[in-house]
C-alpha cells in the first residue's frame, strides 16, 4: 500500500467510527469464531480470515468456527522455524514468507499468525520448534525478513507472542518475572527490530504475565512500548483466549479478542463505556484500527490466483537442505552412493517427523521420507524399523533384529529424533533425553562395533551422552516435508551441509542456563537475567555438546584478511573466506563483540553481525557484515534507556561461538562513560552467571520476588493440574480433561494411515495442554462453548458461595455475535 492509500485508508477507517453502534464497535473487537473477525454488512465492513503460521498455511476446513485443527486444507508444509534458522540465510525466511502468503492469498486467508520470536530460554520449551533462536538477533533478523516476505503479497502477519512466553506448562497463568534489562536486552529485542523494520500488520500478545500483568492488558507493553516506542500502528490481538479483563486489555491497547465470543466481555466493554470508566475514544482507536486492518485487505484474497506448488515444495526441499546441521563426522559422511553394506535403522526412516504438534500443524500434499528419496536413488540397503516411532517404550523382537542386522554392516545409519507424545505446544518437555527405545538401541548397536550414523528429527537439543561413539551425527530438526529428499542428498554428498545452530547444545539439562528456575511453578524467575544460552556458556566456561554456531561442512574453510572500518555509526567487517576443501560449500560467518572493559556486567561477547557465503570449492570469497555502534549499547536500568559506553571492544570472527577465528580492536569515544547503575551486591553476583537463585535477583529486579504459589486452591487462574488437590478440583479436572482424553485413545486406535498421525498429534496436543489450562483460558478459548459463567459458578462454589454459583451457572447470555 502506498503511504497515500494508507491515509486514506486511516482517514476512512476514522470516518467509519462514527457510524457504528456501540454495539458494532465491540462486536468488531472480538472474532465472531476461532478464525474469523466479525462483520459489519450494513456499512460494508467484511470479516477478515486469520490463520495459522508459521511454516505454511494451515486452513482449518470446516470453517464454521470449532477450534479442530486436525482437518486442513492441503498446503506445503515448509521447514519449522528451528530448521530455517539453522540456515543462517534470511533470504530463506523471506522467500518462505512470500510463498506461504501466494498460498493464504489463494486460500482466502487475510492474515497469517506468525512469525513466532521468542527466545528459547530453555530446550526444555515444548514449542521452540516454532522459534528461531536463542540470540534475539538471529530471532530477529529471521522474524523481520519472514514478515517482509509475506507482506509483499499483500497478506497481514501476526507477531507472536509478546513478551517473556517461554515455556509451555504455565504459559496460561504464569508470571515471567524478567529484569529490565534481560526484557530489553534479550526477550523485547526481536520484536522490537521486526516492528521497526518489518511492520507487521498485528501483534499477538501472549497469553503469560509479565511482571506482574497479564500480557494481554499491559499498558506498558502494549501502549508504552510497542506503540509509544517503537512506533508500532497496527492491530494487537489476544493469543487464543488470553483475555483476563477485557476493559483493562482495551484500556491496555489491546484491540482484538480472540477467538471471542465470550458473552461476558462484550458485555463488560459495553458496560464500561456507559458508565464512563472507559473512555470511548480508547475503544474508538481500537475499533479504528480494526477498521484500517480491515481496509487494507479489501481485495487481498485471491481464490482463483493458484500457487506453483511444486516450487513451493521444492523451495521447502532447498531450505531443508540448507538448514541441516551437520553436529560431528568422523570422515564417515558423505557415504557412497552405492550404499554398499548399509544397514538403516528407525522407523522415522519411513515415517519421518517432519513438524511438530499443535497449531502449527499443517497438512501437506505429500511427504517425501527418507525412505522415498533413498529409493527414488535405488540405494541398495537393509532396513529395520527397530523401535516404534510414536512411543518411547522399547520394542525387544525390533531391536534385536536390528542388532543382528548391524553386525557386519559397513556403516549403519540410525534415525531417531522426539515424537510429538514428548515435544509439542501445549507442554515442556521434563528431560532432553530421547526416548527409551531409541537409547537403548543406539547402545547396542554400538556395542556391536557398528560405525553408526545418528539423523535426527527433533525440534530442539536432545542429550547424546553416547556422542563420542558415533561417527556423525546430521541433525535435520523438522525439516518439513520434503525433508527426506535433503537427509538423502546430504548424506550421499550432492549437497554439502552448511546449517549451523542457532542454539546451544548442552550435554546434561543440568547444564542449560534457564535450570535454576524453569517449571518450577507460576512464578518464573528468570534469574540468569541476560546469560541466555551461549552468554551464559562461554562466560561460565560450560563445557557443551554443541556450541551455538556450529556446524560442519564436507569442506573447510580458512578466515583471511579480516579487516574493521567505522563508518559514521556504522561498523564494517570484512573477512575472506577462503574454501580450503575439495566441494563446493557455504559458511557462515559469525561477528561477536566483546566488552570486557565495561563496568557494567557483559556477556562474554554478543552475536551483533552474521552471514553465509557460498565459496566453490579451491576459491575464495569476501563475506561483509555490518552493524551499528547503537548495537552495542547496553540497557541502563536508572536512566531507563539504551546506553552506548566508550572503550575498547573486540570485534571477534568466528565460526561458531567457540571457534574465533580473528579478533580487532573497536574503540568507542564521544559516547558514554562507563558506570553500573547496580547495587553492589548485583555487581558482584552477576559479574559471572548465577548458579542457583541468588539472593542478589531482588536487588537486580528493583523490587520484591512475587511469592505466588500454586497452592491447589481452585479460582479461574489456577491451573486444572494443580486444583487437584480439592475434591471439585478432581471432580473437574476429571470431567474437562477425560473429555478431550477421548477423542486422543479414539485416534490412537485407528488402523494406521497419515490421517491418524495428524488425528493422535492434534487429539494428543489438546490431551496434554488441557492440564494446563485454567477455567478462565478455557471459558476464553473455547469460543463459546465452555462458559465464563460456567467456569465463574465453579470457582465460586470452590469458594464456598453456592448461591452464587448457582445464579451465575444461570446465566444465559448469548454467545453469537449479534452485531453483525
Ligand atoms: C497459539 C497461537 C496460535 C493460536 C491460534 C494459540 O494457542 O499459542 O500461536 O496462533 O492458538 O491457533
Amino acid at each position: 500500500m502506498t503511504a497515500a492509500a494508507r491515509a486514506d485508508s486511516v482517514r476512512g477507517a476514522a470516518a467509519l467510527v462514527g457510524e457504528l453502534t456501540l454495539d458494532e464497535k465491540v462486536a468488531l473487537l472480538e472474532g465472531v469464531d476461532s478464525w474469523h473477525t466479525n462483520a459489519v454488512p450494513r456499512l460494508g465492513i467484511r470479516s477478515l480470515t486469520l490463520t495459522d503460521g508459521p511454516h505454511g498455511v494451515r486452513l482449518v476446513r470446516d470453517t464454521a468456527g470449532g477450534f479442530d485443527v486436525a482437518d486442513n486444507v492441503h498446503s506445503t508444509a515448509f521447514p519449522t522455524s528451528a530448521t530455517l534458522a539453522s540456515s543462517w540465510e534470511p533470504e530463506h525466511a523471506r522467500r518462505m514468507g512470500e510463498a506461504i502468503a501466494r498460498e493464504c492469498r489463494a486460500l482466502g486467508v487475510d492474515v497469517l499468525l506468525a512469525p513466532g520470536v521468542n527466545i528459547k530460554r530453555s530446550p526444555l520449551c515444548g514449542r521452540n520448534f516454532e522459534y528461531f533462536s536463542e540470540d534475539p538477533l538471529v530471532s530477529g533478523v529471521f522474524g523481520s525478513a519472514f514478515v517482509r516476505g509475506v507482506q509483499s503479497q499483500g497478506v497481514g502477519t501476526a507477531l507472536k507472542h509478546f513478551a517473556a512466553n517461554s515455556n509451555e506448562d504455565f504459559r496460561f497463568v504464569g508470571d515471567s518475572v524478567v529484569d529490565e534489562r534481560a526484557l530489553r536486552e534479550i526477550y523485547l529485542r526481536a520484536f522490537e527490530r521486526v516492528v521497526r523494520e518489518a511492520k507487521p500488520e498485528t501483534v499477538m500478545c501472549a497469553y503469560n504475565r509479565v511482571g506482574g500483568t497479564f500480557a494481554s492488558e499491559n499498558r506498558e507493553l502494549l501502549t508504552g512500548i510497542l506503540r509509544g516506542e517503537w512506533g508500532f500502528e497496527g492491530v494487537v490481538m489476544t493469543d487464543w483466549g488470553a483475555t483476563r479483563d477485557r476493559v483493562a486489555g482495551v484500556a491496555a491497547g489491546c484491540d482484538l479478542d480472540m477467538p471471542g465470543q465470550v458473552p461476558h466481555n462484550r458485555e463488560s466493554l459495553v458496560s464500561a463505556v456507559q458508565s464512563g470508566r472507559l473512555d470511548e475514544v480508547v475503544l474508538d482507536a481500537s475499533v479504528a484500527r480494526v477498521l484500517d486492518l480491515v481496509a487494507r485487505h479489501r481485495d487481498a484474497a485471491d481464490p482463483g490466483a493458484g500457487y506453483d506448488a511444486a516450487a513451493h515444495g521444492e523451495l521447502a526441499r532447498e531450505i531443508a537442505t540448507d538448514g541441516a546441521v551437520l553436529l560431528a563426522n568422523d570422515g564417515t559422511l558423505p557415504l557412497a552412493a552405492d550404499g554398499a553394506g548399509l544397514v538403516v535403522v528407525g522407523e522415522l526412516f519411513e515415517r519421518m517427523r517432519f513438524q511438530g504438534a499443535g497449531s502449527s500443524l499443517i497438512s501437506p500434499p505429500e511427504i517425501v521420507t527418507p525412505k522415498d528419496a533413498f529409493d527414488r536413488r535405488g540405494i541398495a540397503y537393509r532396513y529395520e524399523p527397530g523401535y516404534p516411532s510414536m512411543s518411547s517404550q522399547p520394542d525387544p523382537d525390533r531391536a534385536a533384529a536390528a542388532v543382528e542386522a548391524a553386525r557386519g554392516a559397513s556403516t549403519v545409519l540410525f534415525f531417531g529424533g522426539l515424537t510429538d507424545l514428548e515435544e509439542s505446544e501445549g507442554f515442556d518437555r521434563t528431560h532432553l533425553r530421547l526416548g527409551e527405545n531409541q537409547t537403548s538401541l543406539l547402545e547396542s548397536l554400538l556395542d556391536t562395533g557398528a560405525r553408526v550414523v545418528l539423523v535426527l528429527f527433533a525440534g530442539a537439543p536432545v542429550e547424546l551422552p553416547f556422542a563420542d561413539r558415533l561417527a556423525a551425527v546430521l541433525d535435520m530438526y523438522l525439516p518439513g516435508m520434503h525433508g527426506g529428499e535433503a537427509t538423502a542428498a546430504l548424506l550421499f554428498g550432492e549437497a554439502n551441509p552448511s546449517g549451523k545452530l542457532a542454539e546451544s547444545w548442552t550435554r546434561r539439562v543440568e547444564d542449560t542456563s534457564a535450570h535454576a528456575d524453569f517449571d518450577r511453578d507460576v512464578i518464573a524467575r528468570y534469574v540468569e537475567s541476560i546469560y541466555v544460552g551461549y552468554r551464559y556458556y562461554d562466560k561460565a566456561g560450560t563445557e557443551l555438546a554443541y556450541p551455538f554456531g556450529h556446524g560442519l561442512s564436507y569442506t573447510s574453510f580458512d578466515y583471511r584478511d579480516a579487516a574493521l572500518r567505522v563508518d559514521g555509526d556504522r561498523v564494517i567487517a570484512t573477512v575472506r573466506i577462503v574454501n580450503t576443501g575439495e566441494r563446493d560449500g557455504a559458511e557462515v560467518v559469525q561477528l561477536y563483540v566483546r566488552n570486557n572493559a565495561s563496568s557494567v556486567f557483559k556477556a562474554d561477547k554478543e552475536l551483533r553481525a552474521f552471514t553465509k557465503v557460498r565459496v566453490p570449492a579451491g576459491a575464495s570469497t569476501a563475506a561483509v557484515l555490518e552493524f551499528g555502534l547503537a548495537d552495542l549499547a547496553y540497557w541502563d536500568v536508572e536512566r531507563h534507556a539504551w546506553v552506548l559506553e566508550d572503550g575498547d571492544y573486540e570485534v571477534l570472527f568466528a565460526a561458531s561461538a567457540a571457534d574465533v577465528r580473528a579478533s580487532l580492536p573497536l574503540t568507542v569515544t564521544g559516547h558514554a562513560s562507563s558506570r553500573s547503575p547496580y547495587p553492589a551486591e548485583v555487581d558482584a553476583t552477576y559479574a559471572m552467571p548465577p548458579v542457583g537463585i541468588p539472593d542478589a535477583f531482588p536487588a537486580l529486579l528493583g523490587r520484591a520476588v512475587p511469592a505466588e504459589r500454586a497452592d491447589g486452591r481452585l479460582t479461574l487462574e489456577t491451573r486444572l493440574i494443580d486444583a487437584r488437590r480439592s475434591f471439585l478440583g478432581r471432580v473437574i479436572y476429571r470431567a474437562i480433561v477425560g473429555s478431550v482424553e477421548k477423542p486422543y485413545r479414539e485416534a490412537d486406535a485407528l488402523p494406521d494411515s497419515l490421517e491418524r498421525d495428524t488425528r493422535v498429534k492434534n487429539t494428543h496436543f489438546v490431551w496434554r495442554m488441557m492440564p494446563f489450562s485454567s477455567l478462565r483460558s478455557l471459558a476464553m478459548s473455547s469460543g463459546g462453548r465452555f462458559s465464563y459463567d460456567t467456569a465463574e459458578g465453579l470457582s465460586l462454589l470452590a469458594a464456598g458461595h453456592p448461591i452464587r454459583a448457582l445464579r451465575a451457572f444461570r446465566r444465559k447470555r448469548v454467545s453469537r455475535g449479534d452485531a453483525a
